[in-house]
């Protein structure tokens, strides 16, 4: 099943400083942070409950000398903390929480319910999880339970609640992680469900007319007189009935989530900090909707068959950051190898240390290896760990000591800090649903364009937010939506407010082509920006080959997809053109740009290749008056930037094979190598943090 997950996200990831002035921070404390610990926290997901307790000392001991500071223990230990119904055994917890504390160690408890114990199942199985096949799961993986039921988010409160009594007021457990990747979002097709569902569509529609008009019902006789007739989606079906579907996933699991936090918030202190552990681009509930609750976001951040690509993971950072608008913690990340991947290559030496400080550059306050000792048995054998299976070091222990100790030492310097950007990337769920219910071109993958706006923009601006498109905006230079393919007349109107502002608003290809209930807007692309813009799309195509373009930015090649423009306004100035190709598009424009208010808005109907995407991020970035907040850098090294009250703190990281010499026009301290310089080299995977100000 993890398989399976990982694998349907995997297809999805000059020499001269810049004048610093000190960006006012954003209203956002930084909650990630915990008073009386270090500022960035070195980490282990940590199963006590696997071994003997006469193991554990060592454990801790190993742990304590590679420099952790926190274990996540429990997620899935149920069936050891409540064998038997209401038999609650949490003794044992209780003792490895305090061996830790022994060892400086302090503790994050995941509640258990993604792995329900069999004496549950056994007696209700009711509870577990209905498969679109109309089979129910079986006992022994995890997740195996219905999100919807009832009376499993009752057991679920229940142990919670227990919990929560018992450990609420420790002192050293800091926090509390709900689930484990709340079940991939992972739904029961069963009767119960259904008719949650059709409650949720009623709910939203209130009567059946408005549905049917909304979805427009009489295309294929889909109308329904009823609320009984509507069905769960299985398969391509009505769009709107499957964006109702994904928002109606959304709502379970927020659901879900909030029957814990309730019975969490009641019983805890409020210095405990309540997480989710989310996967990056995992789509499958709106993360901005499922945030707000907690006090802040983690996520899993794994490579799986490869190696670190650094725009891709960069780009998970940041969006992770963007959940709810604050740090974040990395509280799972690879040791080296996982074990669900197509082929589970080990990280090159150097790496998984690149990977960790890349983490803290973009705003994560912990790094936590998972896992810390794989068990005997069980469906994760052959995951990287930082034990092995003799209980000692494995050859990886060593660079995550040297993260432990280099964290130890830069960690006052990132107290307080968190990245602040001028450009921001805005990514929507249900536009991203939206186009892939109907990709219409196969290869269209829209974390992929995503990732080709970010990536050159991510090398000159040295810093870029991912936020929803509700985010406050007026703050950023420079805001680029890349697929904002329903785009609401509210939504229109936000961005219309930043660009009468002052800002720089870029649409992306698909834009602002349908309505809240998938269904296409009466008027063409971009819709309700289409009066602003002064153009609109004339027709789209998808690509089977690449088309040429030329223009203000370069010439290169349009791939995947193309919109053909028209001009309306007579102020509208057109950047790009395609060049011969399918006639339709020939000497058509490809990129139109027009002054609207005191900002501008641009629109980019195309699909580019990188140097065309590089050449138009330099535009973008002059055009907008964006500042790289470093300065230049060698190819191949990423820098990023933390701000605090009157302090800069910079993470240098060379994701290439090859040394690299980086020059500063003044002295500044170098914090890894603990002394002032003006220049550095860093060597492959080498990593250096500057720090100014106090
Ligand atoms: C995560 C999961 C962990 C572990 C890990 C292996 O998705 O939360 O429990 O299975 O993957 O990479």
């Amino acid at each position: 099943m993890l398989s399976e997950t990982k694998r349907t996200l995997h297809r999805l990831g000059f020499l001269l400083m810049a004048a610093i002035t000190a960006p006012s921070l954003r209203a956002a404390a930084v909650p990630t942070q915990l008073p009386g610990r270090d500022a960035i926290l070195l980490g282990t997901d940590w199963y006590p409950e696997q071994w003997p307790e006469s193991r554990w000392e060592e454990d801790l001991r190993l742990m304590e000398a590679a420099g952790i500071k926190v274990v996540r223990v429990a997620e899935f230990a149920w069936s050891r903390l409540e064998p038997q119904e209401g038999q609650y055994r949490f003794d044992w917890l209780e003792r490895a929480i305090t061996l830790a504390a022994k060892h400086h160690i302090a503790s994050v408890l995941g509640t258990p319910t993604a792995t329900p114990p069999a004496w549950l199942t056994q007696a209700h199985p009711e509870i577990l999880r209905t498969e679109e096949n109309g089979q129910r799961v079986t006992h022994g993986n995890r997740a195996h339970a219905s999100v919807t039921s009832a009376l499993y988010r009752d057991y679920c409160r229940k142990i919670a609640g227990k919990m929560a009594q018992r450990f609420g007021h420790h002192p050293e457990v800091v926090g509390w992680q709900i689930d484990n990747e709340y079940g991939y979002a992972l739904m029961s097709y069963d009767e119960v469900t259904r008719r949650l569902f059709q409650g949720w569509v009623q709910a939203q529609y209130k009567t059946l007319d408005a549905l049917n008009s909304a979805w427009a019902t009489e295309y294929w006789s889909q109308t329904y007189s009823a609320w009984e007739q509507i069905p769960i989606p299985v398969g391509p079906h009505n769009p709107g009935l499957m964006l109702e579907w994904k928002r109606f996933i959304t709502q379970a699991w927020t659901d879900y989530q909030h029957n814990q936090i309730e019975v969490l918030r009641s019983r805890v202190d409020p210095r405990q900090f309540i997480t989710g552990n989310f996967m990056g681009f995992f789509d499958g509930f709106d993360h901005y909707r499922i945030c707000p609750e907690l006090s802040f976001p983690s996520w899993d951040s794994y490579v799986g068959t490869g190696h670190l690509d650094p725009d891709f993971q960069g780009m998970a950072h940041d969006l992770t950051r963007g959940f709810k608008r604050s740090n974040f913690w990395v509280i799972e990340t690879q040791p080296g190898a996982v074990n669900w991947a197509g082929t589970n290559n080990f990280l090159n030496k150097g790496e998984v240390r690149a990977m960790a400080w890349q983490a803290i550059a973009h705003g994560s306050d912990e790094v936590g290896y998972w896992q810390w000792r794989s068990a005997l048995n069980g469906q994760e054998e052959y995951h990287g760990t930082l034990i092995g299976v003799d209980g000692t070091p494995v050859p990886l222990y060593e660079e995550v000591s040297q993260i432990g100790r280099e964290f130890a030492a830069t960690q006052e310097a990132f107290r307080g800090t968190t990245v602040v950007s001028e450009v921001a990337l805005l990514n929507d769920y249900e536009s991203r649903w939206a186009i892939q219910f109907q990709k219409h071109a196969e290869k269209y993958d829209v974390v992929s364009v995503l990732k080709s706006y970010y990536g050159p923009l991510r090398r000159l601006a040295q810093s870029v937010d991912i936020v929803s498109p509700a985010a406050p905006l007026a703050a950023y230079k420079l805001v680029v939506a890349p697929g904002l393919n329903i785009l609401s007349k509210e939504t229109a109107e936000h961005l219309l407010d930043y660009v009468r502002g002052g800002g720089h608003l870029v649409l992306g290809p698909r834009s602002g082509m349908k309505d809240a209930a998938n269904g296409l807007l009466p008027q063409r692309q971009p819709g309700f920006l289409l009066e602003a813009l002064g153009a609109r799309v004339e027709q789209y195509y998808a690509l089977e080959k690449a088309v040429p373009v030329s223009g203000a930015w370069s010439s290169g090649q349009a791939t995947v997809w193309a919109e053909q423009l028209k001009v309306i306004a007579p102020d509208v100035q057109v950047l790009m053109r395609y060049s011969k190709s399918n006639g339709w598009l020939d000497g058509q424009p490809a990129a139109v740009t027009r002054r609207y208010g005191k900002g501008r808005i641009t629109y980019l109907g195309a699909v580019l290749d990188d140097p065309v995407m590089a050449s138009s991020a330099e535009w973008l970035v002059k055009e907008s008056g964006v500042q790289p907040v470093f300065g230049p850098v060698p190819e191949g090294v990423e820098v990023s930037r933390r701000v605090g009250e009157g302090k800069q703190v910079y993470v240098l990281i060379n994701h290439t094979q090859e040394e690299r010499r980086v020059r500063l026009n003044h002295s500044m301290r170098l914090l890894l190598q603990d002394k002032q310089g003006a220049s550095m080299s860093l060597p492959p995977y080498g990593v250096e943090v500057l720090a100014e100000g106090k």
